[in-house]
C-alpha cells in the first residue's frame, strides 16, 4: 500500500508517526506548510506540534499558502505555538490573537512571499511540511488539492516532512504545473500565454535526501464556508453580467470574455455562479481559488478551462467533485500561487478580476482587511496581486453590513488596500459604478448615485457636496471623514443622528 504512494523505495523507511516527525521542529524555527484556502493543508504534524507545546516552550514562525482548514490555526493559536504568522489567515481565534497583539501577523500579497524567501529578504525556512498524493520514483513530491507556496517552501527548506494523504485520489497526479521563476537579475519571462499553458512539471522536484520524515494521513480537506446566494448577491451578479454584456456590445471583448479571476467568499462565488445563465460561453478562468462555481460552470458547459492554485469546495461539492476529479483533469491546472497571482501573467492575459471589499469610499479606495482601520479581518490575500494588474478590476460588496448599522460606502475608508488607481468598477446590490477614466469628483458622483444604499445616500451626498465647496482634487472634510466609523463605535450605528429606515422597496 505505502509503495504505491511512495514510489522511491529508499524513502519507505522514513515513514513515521506525526509526533516523531514533529520532533524535527524546534523552538524558534521557521516552518513553511502546505495549505491554501483550507485545501491541501498539512493536517497531522501541526497538531502534533500543538500537543508538544503543552510540555515544552515551542514558538515558531508559521508560513502557509493562505488560510488553513481542520482548525489548525485555532489549535496552534490556543497552544501558544504561533509567534509569527504569514501571509493570510481566516480563523476567528487566530484573528483575536492577532488583534490582541499576541501573534505577529504579516499580511502579504500572496504572490510575494516566496520571492522574499528566495531573495533572502525573509527566512530562512528550517522545515517544510507538504501534503502529497504521492512521492515519485525520483523522490519528487506530488501535491494534493492545492499548490500554494509548497514548492518553494520544500525547495528552500533544510528538511522536508511529507504528509501522504491516502484519502486524496491518485488521479490528482498530473494536474499540477510547477514552474519556479529563474533567479534575478537575469530572469526569463514566464512563458504562460493562455490560461491552459503548461510551462512546468507535474511535481515538486527536490533533493530526496532532504525528506526527513513521511507521515501517512487520511483526513479530508475542510469544506469552504461559502453561504448560499441570496437576493443581494443575485443582484450584484446581475449588474456585473449586464455590464459585461455592454462591453461585448461595444466590441471590447467577445462573448468568451477575458479570462476570469474571482476572489474567495460568498459574493464572488455567487457572481461566478450567475454566469451559468448568462449569454457568455467558452469562458476560461485564471484565478487562485477554484470554488463550487468553477465546477458548476464546467458542468453547465460554459467554462472550458480553469487554472488556479487550489480547489476549495463546499462539503457537498467536495464529495461530488474530488472522487471524480479525473473527469476534469484535462480542463484544470493547479499552479504555485506566485504563478497563479503573478503580475506579469495577469497583465498579459488581461484578466477580469472580481474581489470583495469590506468597505469602499466615495472616491473608490477599497478596504478589504481592517475593521475600523485597526482590527484585522483576514488579510489582503491575492486581491492586490489581481486588482493592480487586471484588465478590469471589479470590487463587489453588499451596500450594508450588520443589519444596516454599517454603510459599506463611507466618506473615507479607514484603511486602504486598493487605492482608487486600482479600482475600475464598484458593484453593490444597488447598482454598478463604472469608474474608468473618471476624475475623483466624477467618481464620487457616480459611486453615490449608483452604489450607496438609500438609507445612507442623502447623508453621503451632503458630505460630498460640502467637501467639494472647500475645494481640492479629492475633496474631504478631514474633521468629519471618519465620523461615520466613530458613530458606529459610539452608538452602534453609522445612521447617527438616526434617520427613519429606508427600505429597498423601489428596487426590482
Ligand atoms: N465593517 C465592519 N464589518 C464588516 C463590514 C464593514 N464595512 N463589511 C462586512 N463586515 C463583516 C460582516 O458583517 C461579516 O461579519 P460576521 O463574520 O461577523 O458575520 C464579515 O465582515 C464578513 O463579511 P461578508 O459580508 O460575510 O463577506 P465575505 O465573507 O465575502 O468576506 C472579506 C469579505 C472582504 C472579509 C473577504 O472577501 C476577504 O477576506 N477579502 C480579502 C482577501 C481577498 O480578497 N482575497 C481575494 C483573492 S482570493
Amino acid at each position: 500500500m505505502h509503495s504505491q504512494r511512495i514510489r522511491r523505495a529508499s524513502l519507505l523507511e522514513k515513514v513515521t508517526s506525526a509526533a516523531d516527525a514533529a520532533t524535527f521542529i524546534r523552538n524558534g524555527m521557521t516552518v513553511g506548510i502546505s495549505g491554501f484556502t483550507r485545501s491541501g493543508d498539512a493536517k497531522a504534524v501541526p497538531l502534533a506540534l500543538a500537543a508538544r507545546a503543552a510540555n515544552e516552550e515551542l514558538r515558531i514562525t508559521l508560513m502557509t499558502g493562505a488560510s488553513l482548514g481542520n482548525d489548525v490555526d485555532r489549535i496552534l493559536t490556543e497552544a501558544g505555538v504561533l509567534a509569527r504568522r504569514l501571509p493570510f489567515q481566516a480563523d476567528p481565534v487566530l484573528r483575536r490573537a492577532i488583534n490582541a497583539g499576541t501573534v505577529m501577523f504579516v499580511d502579504q500579497h500572496l504572490s510575494e512571499t516566496v520571492e522574499l524567501l528566495r531573495s533572502r529578504q525573509m527566512g530562512p525556512i528550517d522545515v517544510a511540511i507538504v501534503e502529497a498524493v504521492a512521492i515519485t520514483a525520483d523522490g519528487a513530491i506530488v501535491p494534493t488539492t492545492s499548490v500554494g507556496n509548497s514548492a518553494t517552501f520544500a525547495i528552500l527548506a533544510d528538511k522536508v516532512i511529507v504528509e501522504i494523504n491516502a484519502s486524496q485520489p491518485a488521479e490528482l497526479e498530473g494536474m499540477h504545473d510547477i514552474y519556479i521563476p529563474t533567479r534575478r537579475p537575469h530572469r526569463e519571462p514566464i512563458p504562460i500565454v493562455l490560461p491552459e499553458s503548461r510551462v512546468g512539471v507535474p511535481y515538486i522536484a527536490i533533493d530526496p535526501s532532504k525528506i526527513a520524515a513521511i507521515v501517512m494521513t487520511q483526513k479530508l480537506d475542510s469544506s469552504a464556508n461559502v453561504l448560499p446566494a441570496d437576493d443581494d448577491t443575485d443582484r450584484i451578479a446581475g449588474h456585473l453580467i449586464e455590464f459585461l454584456e455592454h462591453e461585448v456590445r461595444l466590441d471590447r471583448m467577445t462573448r468568451a470574455l477575458q479570462p476570469l479571476q474571482a476572489g474567495i467568499g460568498t459574493i464572488a462565488n455567487a457572481v461566478m455562479h450567475g454566469l451559468i445563465d448568462s449569454p457568455f460561453h467558452d469562458l476560461k478562468m485564471y484565478s487562485e481559488v477554484l470554488q463550487d462555481s468553477t465546477f458548476e460552470l464546467f458542468d453547465s458547459g460554459k467554462l472550458i478551462f480553469a487554472s488556479g492554485s487550489s480547489i476549495t469546495l463546499s462539503e457537498a461539492k467536495y464529495a461530488e467533485v474530488i472522487p471524480a476529479i479525473g473527469k476534469y483533469r484535462s480542463r484544470l491546472i493547479l499552479r504555485p500561487q506566485e504563478i497563479s497571482n503573478h503580475p506579469e501573467v495577469i497583465r498579459r492575459l488581461g484578466l477580469l478580476c472580481i474581489n470583495t471589499a469590506l468597505e469602499c469610499d466615495i472616491y473608490g479606495n477599497v478596504n478589504s482587511t481592517h475593521v475600523n482601520g485597526t482590527h484585522m479581518m483576514n488579510g489582503i490575500g491575492g486581491s492586490g496581486d489581481f486588482a493592480r494588474n487586471a484588465s478590469i478590476a471589479f470590487f463587489v460588496t453588499k451596500s450594508l453590513a450588520k443589519n444596516g448599522a454599517i454603510s459599506s460606502v463611507v466618506p473615507m475608508v479607514t484603511h486602504v488596500d486598493h487605492t482608487e488607481h486600482d479600482v475600475d468598477v464598484l458593484v453593490t446590490e444597488i447598482g454598478l459604478a463604472d469608474l474608468r477614466g473618471l476624475a475623483p469628483r466624477e467618481r464620487a458622483r457616480r459611486i453615490i448615485d449608483h452604489c450607496v444604499h438609500p438609507q445612507y445616500r442623502d447623508r453621503l451626498d451632503d458630505y460630498f457636496e460640502r467637501a467639494a465647496l472647500h475645494g481640492g482634487h479629492t475633496p474631504h472634510l478631514l474633521d468629519e471623514a471618519f465620523s461615520w466609523h466613530l458613530n458606529y463605535m459610539r452608538h452602534g450605528t453609522m445612521n447617527w443622528p438616526p434617520q427613519p429606515t429606508v427600505a429597498l422597496a423601489s428596487l426590482s
